[in-house]
């Protein structure tokens, strides 16, 4: 059974509630129809319910009869829903009439069924950008304890076994966070062993990436890494990691034997934590293009409850993998 497989599976024995803001989108209606003919997830799709079956009839849809529907228009918990959101942004001066405005926005009703424990986990952005999908997420269900800040990793299949473990590697930052400071890059690290182990279901050996390597350089830059790795020992005594590791140093074994002699990482790295988001995004993106593998992801990570991104690009198979995720992460929670 291959790890999509095996997600799914664990998906299958836990069912979480998944809700689905995009339901008048057809890739993900699609993927909800799949998701509830293989019994992955419930479903909660948001919308006029005639409007849903209506296309989901014209699609040849058969399963969607087993989803919950939900007009956000018409709800009964919509009183709730704003007297809570307003609670939570007294601080920014949210008004009653505001929340009741933006709870209209399927995007942000969605994360509030999260944050008030009628829905487990959400996916959506097959329509929407990233920005869109993440800001309610953000204001409204906030960090883990002890993070305090989201990122995005990638789970890379290789076409070479010979790289981290049999060719699967774990990317991050690749979606979120476009400079964080030494102590944010050390969250990330921390946020993406736990995705490993939690999603990929490896031990995490993890390279903190630079231009230099164990002092090659000198630059403020690679001073960033440096304390980033040491940040990221104080905060989890046991990870194996360690920075600063140029990208060659990291994953091949006789490059980091010259470069990094004695370090339990260079050459072994599972893990490729980027400094910034430009080198993360820019290189899952190279590596599934050029390389040919497989990016399954941005896997949303350090947020209290799983809420993830979709590519507007993506196709039905993404949405049903990344709603299998999602559940995961929601049985971590949970
Ligand atoms: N983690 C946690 N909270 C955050 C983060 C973060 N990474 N970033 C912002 N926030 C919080 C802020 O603290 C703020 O909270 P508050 O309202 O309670 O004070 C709230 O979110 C809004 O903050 P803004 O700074 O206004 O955030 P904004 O909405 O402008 O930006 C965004 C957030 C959209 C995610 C921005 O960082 C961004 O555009 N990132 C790049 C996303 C992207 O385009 N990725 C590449 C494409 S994805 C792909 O290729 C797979």
């Amino acid at each position: 059974m291959n790890l999509i497989d095996k997600i799914k599976e664990n998906a299958r024995k836990n069912k979480q509630r998944i809700v689905l803001p995009e339901s008048y989108e057809e890739r993900t209606l699609k993927a909800a129809d799949r998701i509830l003919k293989d019994e992955i997830a419930e479903i909660i799709l948001l919308g006029k319910p005639e409007d849903i079956h209506n296309q989901s009839r014209t699609l040849g849809l058969k399963y969607i009869d087993r989803a919950t529907l939900i007009n956000p228009q018409t709800f009964d918990k919509l009183e709730s829903y704003a007297d809570m959101m307003v609670d939570l942004r007294k601080s920014k001066g949210l008004t009653k009439e505001d929340a009741i405005s933006l709870l209209k926005n399927p995007l942000y009703f969605a994360t509030i069924m999260i944050k008030y424990g009628d829905a487990d986990g959400e996916v959506a952005g097959a329509d929407n950008a990233t920005g869109d999908v993440l800001r309610p997420a953000f204001q409204y269900v906030k960090t883990l304890p002890g993070i305090s800040v989201v990122s995005g990793a990638f789970l890379m299949f290789l076409k070479d076994p010979e790289y981290g473990d049999g060719g699967l590697m774990i990317f991050a930052d690749c979606a979120v966070h476009p400079d964080p400071t030494d102590k944010e890059l050390a969250e990330i690290a921390v946020a993406t062993a736990k995705t490993t182990r939690a999603i990929a279901r490896i031990e995490p050996r993890i390279a903190m990436l630079s231009f230099s390597t164990k002092g090659s350089a000198s630059h403020e830059m690679v001073d960033k890494v440096v304390r980033a790795t040491r940040i990221a020992k104080q905060i989890d005594p046991s990870l194996k990691i360690d920075g600063e590791l140029q990208a060659d140093a990291a994953i091949v074994a006789s490059i980091g034997l010259k470069k990094a002699p004695g370090s339990e990482i260079a050459g072994k790295a599972n893990v490729l934590i980027f400094p910034n988001l430009e080198c993360g995004n820019i290189a899952y993106k190279l590596v599934q293009r050029l390389g040919h593998a497989e990016a399954v992801g941005p896997v949303l990570q350090g947020m209290a409850a799983p809420i993830n991104d979709l590519s507007r690009g993506c196709s039905v198979e993404d949405i049903v993998d990344l709603i299998a995720i999602t559940a995961n992460q929601a049985i971590g929670v949970n």
